[in-house]
């Protein structure tokens, strides 16, 4: 019989920590369902004292997420192992406690400013304490890779003895080799007398572009937890990517006998769903779920696909979700059929969002053919922004060509008043840009602008992603629309509502009449 290899996914943890990743709970709530349809092991939530936001955030998924064990991180310290098992408290048997302290030299006397004892000693504290208030307990010896191999011997056979069920090894900064972070963990395994009383684990950043390679180097050596991100988000360069991870050991089960519970048909719907939401563009030439990875364009390649696909594709689009997602519903398709295809891209949706969704969905029906389930996150996306709108767009129009200056202008509603204004721009976006401007008072500045075309056919939705950073904060914004200069002012707008320091601008004259 195969092994088991359980997938810890972090995206909602780590990889919320990518720079300008933040989502907001209803966001968080989509991710999870969708990881949860994955058929992930354990859903690292959060990070509950980070904020009364991630507290929020880890509750309700704890509460309303079925399936998978829900883990919270903490600190090595009470307080946060307290809020910890307060926010995971709702799952149950299902509740994982995930505690961590630093274990390298540099860490333990630049950062800690602790002796080795005093980590041991504070390290398996927080264990005991984690394990009084749930059922599980992962430890994590942050910086591993770098950390001496007998202290980190004596810290691990510490915690296992002391409650911990999970033990991480991770790469934090990304230094290993696949060669001597899989001895490690071999290594780890052998000598640690009580090592067979818990599962080891490997959680591996990607600073070298080695974080996949790392990670199956230690499941080669003995780990059966795998942590991992979809799209391989997470600080810096990011974390190992579930993706790749899932789809190696399943192409190469020659090499690797061992099974994860992953749907693979539902890895390029939810790799879409995270991208959307974070605003993170997946590379077209990203392994499984980048829009070329099984585009072949040379004539050789074409001409051997067509007479038989393995000649050069290791795994069908299909097996990965790729072509599966063509939506059949039309504009006479009932609010039945809608949810169960919701169902099946793991949205659950009550009555009220039903039809609130089933509204936007009848009008999209009404201007475009086909609609693809990434029309359908977008609908999503559109609907889980209502409540939280002080802007919105009442009306837009813009005007370009070669001759006459792009000029635009908008209405739109602010904390419940109308303003409009008129502006003249660079092109018909940044027309519509500088209109808006001229009516919300922002310190904001412009980080990123993209646009993608997120179905096919000149009648596709153009999807827009902006960017904006108001001191320390970084938002992103969505908008989609088969017109483009509609779909950035909706972008534009989106980002600015998540922005607490954001005003209707008192004058606006020098902007209007144009
Ligand atoms: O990279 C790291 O060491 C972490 C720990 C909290 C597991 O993210
Ligand atoms: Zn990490």
């Amino acid at each position: 019989m195969s092994d088991r290899l359980y997938i810890f996914d972090t995206t909602l943890r780590d990889g919320e920590q990518s720079p300008g990743c933040s989502m907001n709970i209803d966001e968080k709530m989509r991710v999870a369902h969708s990881l949860a349809t994955l058929g992930v092991d354990i859903i690292e939530a959060g990070f509950p004292i980070a904020s009364p936001g991630d507290f929020e955030a880890v509750h309700r998924i704890a509460s309303e997420v079925q399936g998978p064990r829900i883990a919270a991180l903490a600190r090595a310290h009470p307080k946060d192992i307290e809020r910890a098992a307060e926010a995971v408290k709702p799952a149950g048997d299902r509740a994982r406690i995930h505690t961590f302290l630093a274990t390298s030299p540099i860490h333990m006397e630049a950062k800690l400013r602790m002796t080795p004892d005093q980590v041991v000693e504070r390290a398996v504290e927080s264990v005991k304490q984690a394990r009084n208030s749930v059922p599980e307990v992962e430890f994590s010896a942050e910086d591993a890779g770098r950390s001496d191999m007998d202290f980190l011997c004596r810290i691990v056979e510490a915690t296992i003895a002391a409650g911990a069920s999970v033990i991480n090894i991770p790469d934090t900064v990304g230094y290993m080799t696949p060669d001597e972070f899989g001895s490690r963990m071999g290594e780890l395994i052998q000598r640690v007398p009580n090592s067979d009383q818990a599962i080891f684990s490997v959680h591996c950043h990607n600073d070298l572009g080695l974080a996949v390679a790392n990670s199956l180097a230690a499941v080669e050596n003995g780990a059966r937890q795998v942590e991992c991100t979809i799209n391989g988000l997470g600080e810096r360069a990011g974390n190992a990517a579930l993706e790749e991870i899932v789809m190696i050991l399943r192409t190469r089960s020659d090499r690797y006998d061992i099974e994860t519970g992953i749907d693979t048909t539902k890895i390029v719907p939810t790799s879409k769903l995270v991208s959307q939401i974070t605003g993170m563009l997946i590379q077209p030439n990203k392994a499984i779920v980048g829009a070329n990875a099984f585009a072949h364009e040379s004539g050789i390649h074409q001409d051997g696909v067509l007479k038989h696909k393995k000649t050069y594709e290791i795994i069908t689009p299909e097996s990965v979700g790729w072509n599966t997602n063509r939506m059949v519903l039309g504009k006479h398709s009932g609010r039945a059929a809608l949810k169960s295809r919701y169902e099946t891209l793991g949205v659950t949706l009550d009555a009220d969002q039903l039809g609130a969704v089933f509204e936007r969905f009848k009008i999209l029906a009404d201007k475009k053919k086909d609609i693809f389930d990434e029309d359908l996150m977008v609908i999503l996306s559109g609907d889980s922004e209502v409540n939280m709108e002080r802007v919105k767009l009442i009306s837009l129009h813009a005007a370009s060509g070669t001759k006459d200056a792009p000029v635009a202008a908008v209405e739109l509603e602010i904390d419940g008043e109308i303003h409009k204004a008129t502006a003249q721009g660079d092109g018909p976006v940044d027309a519509a840009f500088q209109a808006i401007k001229s009516l919300v008072e922002s310190n904001s500045t412009l980080l990123l602008y993209s646009v993608n075309a997120i179905t096919s056919g000149t009648d596709a939705q153009g999807e827009v992603t902006v960017r904006l950073q108001d001191g320390d904060r970084i938002v992103n914004g969505q908008g989609s629309d088969t017109d483009i200069v509609v779909a950035s002012a909706k972008a534009l707008i989106a980002a600015l509502n998540k922005l607490p320091n954001m005003h209707a601008r008192e004058v606006h004259a020098q902007y209007s009449g144009v």
